[in-house]
Formats: structure tokens, sequence, C-alpha cells
């Protein structure tokens, strides 16, 4: 019997079946061979929120969550955040190579010119209640960019889905720094072709009446860190959302639109709003023990702490806390950091935490620095999806381009009614 193959005995039968094994898992489908009679639909597997299912062979991003481990094509995390701008690793998810110098200045500057965004878009967006959430907002310009690229469509056509590739990366960005606009109700600022992409983004941000805006390059080099470190993450809610609703075929705007709503959730991209919330809750350090026993009777979640694949320190939360300190270096001292410490602190040596794997994510000290950036907390989500747009877009091709992959559609176990019949409303 070949060694990478399983057997399985099916009790209620007696019979047995050799199915193959590679890359470590069996295929679902493997298992609809076992039957109890010939009429029976085969067996399936139940695994509610996918925690044990790969919906696909992906070329792009590796996470080893029990050694803390997170590759983009290869190339860890830690060094990428070192040595790369986000620009850069944005090629290399899309391509899987990092580029040579020249492609680096092309792939520049095809992004820089499509930074731009149709006068309408604007005109749509004014449209907005000055209070709309920006996410919201986001999620629904992206979708409506659909309207503007037509063309979009023709997701079968490589040049054509490259061409989008590129627009969106250098679209989100304006379209973020739009609805942060609105909320203050200043004019929005066109994007500065002259500057890279970091700095652009704050440039639309916080531009006001200098003729040419000079960000602190700190910042500039804390952002390109926070873009690179957010930019892919493997089949996380939203990019399998992205590619779910990708695999339908429909334009790559309203798929990305539909991942961009799922990484708005609280246990997701939201998280981030939720640790600030947090820590402003707890206020003070020395009411930090007070909040981890709360949690500890089930009052409420460590925010920022946790994750589903990583049981070890997110390797991207030890960079973020590197960054938080170069910004506050620049912008001050924030008591909220303390309070951030101290939590990790307690949490790290309690039972409660170590038992569970529990350990700070990506989340628990984004929201810092985007809160030293001065930002509310309605923008973090949005700023988690700017560097994200290239991980979606990268897994989006792959999908495409991947030949077993076709239109998601789980199955699911029937546990409703059995047949019965229609009862008159003046009868019920
Ligand atoms: N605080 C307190 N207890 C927790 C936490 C937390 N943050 N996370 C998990 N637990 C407990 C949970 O109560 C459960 O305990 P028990 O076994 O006694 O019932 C155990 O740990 C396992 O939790 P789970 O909910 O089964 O784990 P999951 O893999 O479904 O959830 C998670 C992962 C990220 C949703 C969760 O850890 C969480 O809610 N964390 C807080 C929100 C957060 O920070 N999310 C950002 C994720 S990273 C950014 C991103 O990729 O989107």
């Amino acid at each position: 019997m070949p060694a990478d193959t399983i057997t399985i005995t099916d009790n209620r039968t007696g019979k047995t079946y050799e199915v193959p094994v590679s890359d470590g898992a069996i295929r679902a489908t493997d298992l609809r061979q076992i039957r109890v009679s010939e009429d029976d639909f085969g067996l399936l597997s139940y695994d509610p929120a996918f925690l044990n299912t790969a919906s696909t062979r992906s070329g792009i991003t590796e996470i080893d969550g029990d050694r803390g481990i997170l590759r983009y094509r290869g190339y860890p995390i830690e060094q990428l955040a070192e040595h790369s701008t986000f620009l850069e690793t944005a090629y290399l998810l899309v391509f899987g190579e990092l580029p040579t110098a020249t492609e680096l200045a092309a792939w520049t500057d095809e992004i820089t010119v499509h930074t731009f965004l149709h006068e309408n878009t604007k005109r749509l967006m004014e449209g907005f209640r000055y209070d709309a959430h920006p996410m919201g907002m986001l999620i629904s310009v992206v979708a409506a960019l659909s309207t503007f690229y037509p063309e979009a469509k023709n997701v079968e056509d490589p040049d054509n889905r490259l061409l989008q590739v590129k627009r969106l990366i250098a679209k989100v960005p304006t379209i973020a720094a739009f609805t942060y606009r609105h909320s203050l109700g200043v004019p929005y600022v066109y994007p500065d072709n002259e500057l890279g992409f970091a700095a652009n983004f704050l440039s639309m941000m916080f531009r006001m009446a200098e003729p040419k805006y000079r960000p602190e390059p700190a910042l500039v080099h804390a952002l390109e860190v926070l873009f690179i470190l957010h930019a892919d993450h493997e089949q996380n809610c939203s990019t399998s959302a992205m590619r779910s609703i990708g695999s339908s075929l429909v334009n790559p705007y309203c798929a990305l639109a539909g991942a961009a709503a799922a990484l708005f959730g609280p246990l997701h991209g939201g998280a981030n709003e939720a640790v600030l919330r947090m820590l402003e809750r707890i206020g003070s350090v020395e009411r930090v023990p007070e909040f981890i026993e709360s949690v500890k009777r089930g009052e409420g979640r460590l925010m920022g702490f946790g994750h589903r694949v990583y049981k070890n320190y997110d390797p991207r939360a030890r960079i973020i806390k590197q960054a938080t300190d170069e910004v506050l270096a620049v912008t001050g001292r924030n008591p909220l950091l303390d309070v951030a410490v101290e939590l990790e602190r307690i949490a790290l040596e309690d039972e409660y935490f170590v038992s569970r794997q529990l350990y700070p994510n990506v989340d628990f000290y984004s929201g810092i620095i985007y809160r030293a950036l001065g930002l509310p907390v309605e923008m973090f989500p949005v700023m988690f999806a700017i560097p994200r747009t290239a991980g979606w877009l990268a897994q989006w091709r792959e999908m495409l381009e991947d030949p077993e992959q076709k239109i998601a559609r789980p199955r699911q176990l029937y546990v409703g009614s059995g047949v019965r019949d229609y009862v008159p409303l003046g009868s019920r």
C-alpha cells in the first residue's frame, strides 16, 4: 500500500477506502465515495468557520502560527519590514519575485499615474452625510469604481486584470484620504505624484494651506512598515471573501468592496478600533489588573490578543511595537501606550492567556500609531484596507489563474424541518 495514503474504514458498512494524502491533506471530494447505499450522496466533511479546511493551494503568503512565522513569497516579514517599501512588497505579492530596479521604477510609475479619481467619484463621496463612517464610504466607492471601468468585467483577460490591479492599489489610498477629509469637512487633497506612496498618502490626509506638504520622514517610514505588515495574511476572512466573491467572475472592484466589508468587522480589521476604545476605557495603568480580571470572568475580550492561526507572538506585533516607539518619538508620548504595555505584561504572565496561547496580534499596537497620527478610530480599518488591497488582488489573480478553482459553493448539513404542507394564514 503506498505510504502517502490513508485507509478509512467505514464502520457503518465495514468497507475500507484508500485515500491519497498530498501536502498533508486529503481531498474532501475523495470522501464522497464513502456511502452507505447507492442513493447516499456520500460522506461530507463538516467544518464550520473552516477551522481545518484548506480552500486553495497558494504560493503567496506562508504562516507558521505555532512558530510565529510570516513570509511573503518566501521572504521573512522582518526582512521586508526592514529593507523593502510598500510598493516593492506589493510587486512581490502580485508577481511572485522582487523587482529589478527597472521593474520597480516602471511599477512605481504605473501605480503613480493611476492615483487620481474621476471627478464624479468625488461628487459621489460629497453626497455622504458629514458623519458617514469612512469604511462605509470606502466600501461603497470601491464598488462604484466598477461603473467607471466597465471593461473590468473582462476578468479572464490577463492584461485587463493587471490594469485593474494597478488602478486599485493606486486609487484606494486616494479614496481613503478623501473619506477622512470628508469627515473633517475640509477640501479633498489631490494626489501629489512627486511623493512616494506613503508620503503622498500623508499629504492627501493632512495637507492644508501649504503649497507643498513635507511629511516627517519618521512617519513616512513607520507608515511604509505598517503597510508592508498589513499587505497580506493568506486565507483570512476578507481574503476568503475576495476569492469567494471573485470566483463568480465578478469585476475586481465589487469583489474588493466585499473583501473590505469583511475587513470592517470588529473580529477582523475592526479590531484595532476596538483595541483603542478598550485602552481608553481602561484609562490608566492602575486599572489594568481589574480589567484583566473582568476578561477572565468572560465579561469581554482582551482586544488585540489572540489569533485563529498564531498560537505564538504575532511577528507583526513585535515589529509594530518598534514602529510605535519611532512614531511616538516624533509625535510625543501617549499614555495609552503605557496601558497597552502593562496589559501585555500581565496577560503574557497570566495562566488564562498563557494556557489559551493568547498573544498580542498585529492590531494591539497599530491603533496607538494611528492615534498618534491624529486619526479617529473610524479611520483605522480604512488604514488596514489600503495595504491589504495588494494582498487581496494578488490572491484574486492567483485564484483566477488556478485551473482547480471554480465558483465557491460550500455544502451544508440540512437540519431544518422535514416536508410539510403550507398552512393558510387564517388557520395558523
Ligand atoms: N480575550 C480573551 N479571551 C480570548 C480572546 C481574547 N482576545 N481570544 C480568545 N479567547 C479565549 C476564548 O474565550 C476561548 O476560551 P474558552 O476556550 O475558555 O472558551 C479561547 O480563547 C479560544 O477562543 P476562540 O474564540 O475559539 O478563538 P478563535 O480562533 O475563534 O478566535 C479571534 C480568534 C482573533 C477572533 C479571537 O482571539 C478574538 O476575538 N480576539 C480579539 C479580537 C482581535 O484582536 N482580532 C484581531 C485578529 S488579528 C487581525 C486580523 O487578522 O484580522
